[in-house]
């Protein structure tokens, strides 16, 4: 009787399980994963970052005496689940600390695309585009969806 009943119990779990992989992975599908950058825009943000984020998140993006790193597992933890959009607009409005909102929305995604890079996810052919509604389906997830 109990080796009749563990498939049926899989299965539930599977029915289950499937949903809650296509909602963190937003409505579009996208993750972090899918090269939603080009590396020449990357390289663009690393010039910006060196001119407006280094001083406080270092230039290897470990973080300084007050800011939190930018790339690594601390960092991802923060993240993970969230959407693109919701970084893109953290650093817009919030970032540099000492003068929030100063820089324009390429910048930004510029340097987003950077972090993205820094952090180990795979460039593409297009551009990260510069504004959080259209990143809004880009899920940032720290392990690389299956398949
Ligand atoms: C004057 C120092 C300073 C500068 C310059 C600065 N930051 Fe920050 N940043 C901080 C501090 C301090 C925090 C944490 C406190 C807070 O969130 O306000 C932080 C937090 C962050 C976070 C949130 C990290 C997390 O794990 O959630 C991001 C993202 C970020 N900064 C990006 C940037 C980017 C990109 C730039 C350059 C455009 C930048 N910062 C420039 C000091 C700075």
């Amino acid at each position: 009787m109990i080796a009749r009943v563990a498939p049926l119990l899989l299965v539930a779990a599977t029915a289950v399980a499937v949903p809650s992989i296509a909602l963190s992975q937003g409505a579009t599908g996208r993750t972090v994963w899918s090269g939603v950058y080009s590396k020449a825009q990357a390289d663009r943000g690393a010039a910006a970052y060196a001119q407006r984020c280094a001083s406080c998140h270092g230039d290897s993006l470990a973080g300084g005496d007050q800011a939190p790193p930018l790339a690594g597992g601390t960092f991802l933890a923060n993240w993970n689940g969230q959407d693109a959009g919701a970084l893109f607009t953290r650093i817009k409005t919030t970032m540099p600390l000492d003068n929030p909102n100063s820089l324009g929305a390429a910048t930004v995604a510029s340097i987003e695309a950077m972090i993205l890079a820094r952090n180990g996810f795979p460039a593409g052919q297009a551009d990260l585009p510069a504004d959080p509604a259209a990143q809004a389906g880009i899920a940032v997830t720290d392990t690389k969806p299956a398949g």
